[in-house]
């Protein structure tokens, strides 16, 4: 089978380092045009889109600011025209602990669950909005084994953003399929990136890597050729589904 995604524009967020990365690469490489969203990283992502050349532009946004979110996509419209897929992919984990100060608690949940899913579903109503009058698209969100599995008690807001943006993308499927609009789950588990490293260096890779069925950790080019299968249109019959990629250590 090949897949061809020639004339396709897709938009993916957090595209300047790790998961959004691989993905964007492995987009170019099937032909689509892509949407290099990043935030502080602007020399990663620029880098990004003199490699994949083929019409790929950048775009900065900062997604824990609601303006930044929706200007987000406009920029992208007015550079490309029509938008295709959007990718959800950017996100943040933030270690907090229940025992520390409410205060700072709270300030650190709402952080979390502005990025991972308010910005999340920002994009999803602009990209639905566009869809709606341009004959349908397709919407991928990045979540998380954590959604499914529970995270560590610190990470109790990641997991519900997480969760959170499971329950939007199987909404959007339900609600505008007769839209000609799809949407999707990928859900990773453990991902060798820059979210992952911290806590590789505190614990060892074992740790993790007993976790797995398999024998070793999953890279960001593990994750990134699902996308491109449901970028591609032949996976739309799946759409509101969840697709895992943790190397077998959650099997539900
Ligand atoms: N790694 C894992 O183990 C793992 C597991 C399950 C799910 N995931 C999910 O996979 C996705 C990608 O994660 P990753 O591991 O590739 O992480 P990463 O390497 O840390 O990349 C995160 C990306 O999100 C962007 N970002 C962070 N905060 C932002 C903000 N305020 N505004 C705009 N962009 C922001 C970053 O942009 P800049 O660097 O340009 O600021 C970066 O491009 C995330 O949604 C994550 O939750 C990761």
């Amino acid at each position: 089978m090949n897949i061809d995604l020639s004339g396709m524009h897709v938009l993916v967020t957090g595209a300047s380092s790790g998961i959004g990365t691989a993905i964007s690469r492995a987009l170019a490489l099937a032909g689509a045009t892509v949407g290099v969203h990043y935030n502080r990283n602007a020399e990663n992502a620029k880098a990004l889109v003199r490699e994949l050349g083929n019409g790929a532009c950048a775009f900065r946004s900062n997604l824990a600011i609601p303006e930044e979110c929706s200007s987000l996509f406009l920029d992208a419209l007015e550079k490309f025209d029509t938008i295709d897929v959007l990718v959800n992919n950017a996100g943040i984990i933030i270690n907090s602990p229940i025992e520390g100060d409410a205060g700072q608690w709270i300030e650190k949940w709402n952080t979390t669950i502005m990025v991972n899913l308010t910005a999340a579903g920002i994009l999803s109503r602009a990209a639905v909005n566009h869809f709606i009058e341009h004959d349908g698209g397709r919407i991928i969100n990045i979540a998380s084994r954590a959604a499914f599995r529970g995270d560590t008690p610190d990470y109790l807001a990641y997991a519900a953003s997480k969760g959170g943006m499971v329950a939007m993308s199987r909404s959007i499927a339900r609600a505008y399929g007769k839209d000609n609009i799809k949407s999707f789950v990928v859900a990773p588990g453990f991902v060798r990136t820059g979210m992952a490293r911290q806590f590789i260096e505190q614990y060892g890779e074992s740790i993790v890597v007993d976790d797995l069925a398999l024998n070793r950790l999953t890279e960001p080019e593990d994750v990134a050729p699902t996308v491109v299968f449901l970028a591609s249109g032949v996976m739309d019959h799946a759409t509101g589904c969840t697709i895992d990629i943790n190397a077998g250590s959650y099997v539900k």
